[in-house]
């Protein structure tokens, strides 16, 4: 066993949001981390609707994460409809499952998401630059998407893209371990996370 796992076992209750916002950012930053890809859920028309997404914004005292995305998916109509959604992390090193629940603002065209793109690359900026939203049908696979080169094709991007940020109220955690596995909840109550030891 390594020895973060060890410091992760050692947590006490109240420890483990700020330990959690911490393994976010990191989620955030590297692209190694486990914690890049999670998997977000929604409620589309048939139920629930789950898709891996790239963590990109992650502000703890704002509560917030969030992930880029082509405003014309089906998970922004899903959120736009249904502003609920659920993020799911497994760290397999870590033995560590987080789930967060909050409420859903999707930011087109504010600052919000202007900030965010300014941060893109090119190669992420290609990806909205294209006729075809996510989903629709095409005659066959597309080839991939070239590096945006005029004025008007970066306003056409622009204009696809979408930020999905996310104000988490609530966490599970879920650290497993020989010794016992260790699960707790956090409910956010306006000024603090109020969290208990669960049955795993
Ligand atoms: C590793 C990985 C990372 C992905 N990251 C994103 C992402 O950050 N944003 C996004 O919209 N789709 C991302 N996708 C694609 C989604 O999983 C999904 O296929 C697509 O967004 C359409 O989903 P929807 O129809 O539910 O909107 C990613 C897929 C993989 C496999």
């Amino acid at each position: 066993m390594n020895t973060e796992q060890t410091a992760l076992e050692l947590l006490e209750l109240e420890q483990i949001p700020d330990t959690a916002w911490e393994l976010l950012r990191e989620g955030v930053n590297s692209a190694r981390s486990p914690l890049h890809t999670p998997c977000l859920g929604t409620l589309g028309a048939n139920g629930p609707s789950l898709r891996t997404v790239v963590l990109r914004h992650c502000d703890e005292p704002q509560r917030l994460i969030g992930c880029h995305s082509d405003g014309r998916s089906a998970k922004v109509r899903e959120v736009m409809k249904e502003p609920q959604a659920s993020w799911l992390f497994y760290d397999r090193d870590r033995k560590l499952q987080l789930r967060l629940t909050g409420r859903v603002t999707v930011h087109l065209e504010d600052g919000f998401a202007d900030r965010a793109w300014a941060n893109t690359r090119a190669m992420g900026r290609a990806c909205y630059n294209t006729t075809t939203g996510p989903g629709q049908a095409v005659p066959q696979p597309a080839t991939a998407p070239s590096r945006i080169s005029a004025q008007e094709e970066e306003q056409t991007a622009r204009g696809h893209f979408a930020v999905i940020a996310c104000r988490i109220d609530f966490m599970d955690w879920l650290l497993l371990s020989a010794k016992g596995h260790r699960r707790a909840q956090f409910q956010w109550r306006g000024e603090a996370w109020t969290g208990q030891w669960v049955s795993p």
